[in-house]
């Protein structure tokens, strides 16, 4: 039986994840799973993320996936420690479910230079303190000073793939003005939303060229060779067709149009219910 790896969000995010994971693993197959039709998860309680990720999690699992990638900051953040901790150990222990967050931390500490860090998410990622918690954690030793800042309208302007228009170049410089307000010394900015790197060339107009800006998809994708490199028990479960399969909880057509742009390919999908 065919063992995709399952890469999941709320909607069309996590495309900039599976593309530059795909680029580094082309050989596994792979089903993307997007929550279209219940995105934005970003501005929703802790409850009903966890139940709508669980929901997918388990439609990947019941495809044959044995490994899953949250490839969206909200998921990671409020859902992933109960999935691994209460839900896996029921369903079954072999499985792996993986976040954003961890990489994405563990690479801030190879780009700063000055401790000050900045942390555009979504207002879920943010009251989360998901990255407060982690830096904390794994950087304890090194003092970084983190700033964060929820950029609520940005998802729905890429949903609505309003990326070029005069309303997302207002609400990108907003959100950027207020973090930067509030620490001026930020020399490491990170998109902490897995839909902010299609805001990117409206970003890179209002963040001065010394501050560095980490986008997910590169670092996610290194961290998943690695995770496999030490885990060949999983490694070999794994299909290797380089085939990529798109599910959507919304009209497939649409999803179709819309994935086309971010995968810079053709996109035809399936529409599933969860
Ligand atoms: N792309 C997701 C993230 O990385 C969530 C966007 C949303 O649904 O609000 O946080």
């Amino acid at each position: 039986m065919s063992c995709p790896i399952g890469v999941f969000d709320s909607g069309y995010g996590g495309l900039t994840i599976l593309k530059d994971i795909v680029k580094e693993m082309p050989e596994y197959d792979y089903i993307y799973l997007g929550d279209n039709a219940r995105t934005p998860y970003g501005t929703r309680s802790f409850d009903v993320v966890y139940k709508y990720t669980r929901e997918a999690v388990l439609k990947l699992f019941g495809m044959g996936c044995k490994l899953v990638i949250l490839a969206c900051n909200t998921a990671s953040a409020k859902a992933l420690r109960t999935i691994q901790q209460v839900d896996l150990p029921r369903i079954d222990p072999q499985r792996r479910v993986l976040g954003v967050i961890r990489p994405s931390v563990e690479a801030v500490a190879d780009f700063t230079k000055n401790g000050h860090i900045g942390i555009l998410a979504t207002s879920g990622t943010v009251a989360s303190e998901s990255y407060l918690l982690e830096i904390a954690k794994i950087h304890s030793e090194k003092g970084f000073l983190v700033t964060q800042q929820a950029c609520p309208m940005w998802v729905p302007i890429v949903e609505n793939n309003e990326m070029n228009s005069p309303g997302a170049v207002f609400f990108v410089q907003k959100y950027i003005d207020m973090i930067l307000q509030v620490d001026p010394q930020i020399d490491t900015l990170v998109l902490a939303c897995t839909h902010y790197p299609l805001l990117r060339s409206v970003i890179d107009l209002f963040i001065p060229k010394e501050i560095t800006i980490i986008q997910q998809g590169e670092i996610v994708a290194r961290s998943l060779r690695d995770y496999l490199y030490r885990h060949p028990e999983m490694e070999r479960e794994l299909s290797r067709g380089g085939q990529i399969e798109f599910l959507t909880t919304e009209k497939d057509g649409m999803f179709d149009k819309m994935a086309a742009l971010f995968m810079q390919a053709d996109v035809t999908s399936r529409h599933v219910e969860l």
